[in-house]
């Protein structure tokens, strides 16, 4: 099934009279229950992609599908019952939490917000999923500034899967972790692929971690999709110029 498309995309900034086209008529395929690798160096686009899938920024042009449904023109208000279901975890952890408030707080807001669980039972079920991530319930107690950069990465984790979401977008979210962390985040995402079919759209400049984490991956160059596919024909069988000297730059690390 289908769960997430695009057609013909687009987004451009202007800046000081150039024009600069972050995304460029992008047409994707996302299929349900499956994780997508969208690989890319820094400044190919992938993070206005992201945001524009998620109506997080106006596309200049093109139309996004969720669930079939054209959600291109949906407004704020229209975009309620799907906001639960499509989240997106970015790099930058401490941009995700807002620093006056303790974590706990800003959790337990979202979860009591969609009523994901009954209000006597939010603070239980946050403390069973800190512990999935291996997180000490103490750290609801405690400030953004108090953590270290991956235990907040694992907290922002904690809120966007509390919500139950079909689709998730993960940007960039384990290129500043440790590698035994970046290894659990990502079993992590498989086990709830598998378990909750959820669809993942992995963003990330470095194709061995993709080969690690995704069924299928796709080439942003420029701000357009230069190649898709699976994996294993995108490491193994690249048929792009740009893919191959991707691949050819990371050779050093075993994929
Ligand atoms: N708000 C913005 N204003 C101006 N230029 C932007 C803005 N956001 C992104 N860009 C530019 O668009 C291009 C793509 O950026 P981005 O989507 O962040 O790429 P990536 O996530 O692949 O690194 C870059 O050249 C970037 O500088
Ligand atoms: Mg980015």
């Amino acid at each position: 099934m289908e769960k997430v498309k695009t057609k013909n995309l687009k987004k451009y900034f202007y800046v000081w009279g150039k024009v600069i086209k972050a995304v460029d008529g992008v047409d994707i395929s996302i299929n349900g229950g499956e994780i997508y690798a969208l690989i890319g160096e820094s400044g190919s686009g992938k993070s206005t992609l992201g945001k524009l899938i998620l109506k997080l920024l106006e596309p200049d042009e093109g139309e996004i599908f969720f669930d079939g449904v054209n959600i291109t023109n949906f407004t704020k208000e229209m975009m309620r019952p799907f906001r639960r279901k499509m989240q997106m975890i970015f790099q930058d952890p401490y941009t995700t939490f807002n620093p006056i408030y303790k974590i706990g707080t800003q959790i337990f807001e979202v979860v009591k917000f969609h009523k994901v669980v009954e209000s006597s039972m939010v603070e239980d079920y946050v403390v069973q999923l800190m512990r999935i991530l291996t997180l000490h319930p103490d750290i609801l107690r405690k400030y953004p500034f108090q953590l270290s950069g991956g235990q907040l990465q694992r907290c922002a984790i904690v809120r966007a899967i509390s919500l139950q979401p079909e689709f998730l977008i993960c940007d960039e979210i384990v290129s500043a972790l440790d590698v035994s962390i970046q290894v659990q985040i990502i079993e992590l995402l498989k086990v709830l692929k598998n378990e909750f079919n959820l669809t993942v759209l992995f963003i990330t400049h470095d194709i061995g971690v993709a080969k690690r984490i995704a069924d299928k991956a796709m080439v942003m160059w420029a701000g357009k999709i230069v190649e898709s596919g699976s994996i294993e024909k995108i490491c193994y069988e690249p048929e792009h110029e740009y893919t191959k000297k991707l691949i050819n730059s990371v050779l050093s690390i075993k994929i």
